[in-house]
């Protein structure tokens, strides 16, 4: 196998692994979110994180590589973190626990960012368009989650700012 298809294949089943730690991961994130919004974003980004197991299984068989997932170590130090964010939460107050549950999901969406748009660009150079174009509709998602993420941290950092919200704690 040429190398950078070797690259290429390496850093799927990378991904894959990560996507899969995501399914497991993500229903947490959405029963510990306080704001609706952000329980919701997390939800409905679990079912877009489905489909990006699937997505990744279609470039499997478009290179003609069996799917297998390689552990990817990074996605498993950044679920730690949200873990530990989720307990810390509890004794925080709601918005506070949202925040610290927003900077844990973007460090993960930048994750993906970072492994999607490497992909990506060696399948382009590699002239696999098919499978240039399956991972660019996934890394459109995580950017677009990412910037939903920012979106609905707004109003729970203005909250933060309030002096008499912060006293009370
Ligand atoms: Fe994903
Ligand atoms: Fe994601």
């Amino acid at each position: 196998m040429p190398i950078l298809q070797e690259i290429l294949v390496e850093q799927l089943k990378d991904l894959l692994h990560a996507e899969g730690q995501l399914v497991k991961a993500l229903p947490k994130m959405a029963r510990a979110a306080n704001d609706p919004k952000l329980k919701e974003a997390f939800r409905k980004h679990l079912e877009e994180t489905k489909n990006h197991v699937e997505r990744l299984k279609q470039v499997f068989e478009l290179l003609g590589e069996k799917a297998k997932g390689k552990p990817c170590r990074g996605m498993q130090g950044l679920v730690e973190e949200g873990q530990e964010t989720i307990e810390e939460g509890r004794e925080k107050p709601n918005f506070a626990a949202d925040l610290a549950l927003v900077v844990a999901a973007q460090k993960v969406e930048h994750y993906e960012i970072a492994g999607y748009g490497s992909v990506r660009t060696i399948a382009e150079q590699l002239d696999q368009k098919k499978v240039a174009r399956l991972l660019a509709q996934t890394l459109a998602e995580e950017e677009k989650t990412d910037k939903l993420l920012t979106k609905l941290s707004s109003p729970l950092l203005e909250e933060a700012s309030q002096p008499e919200e912060v006293e009370q704690v």
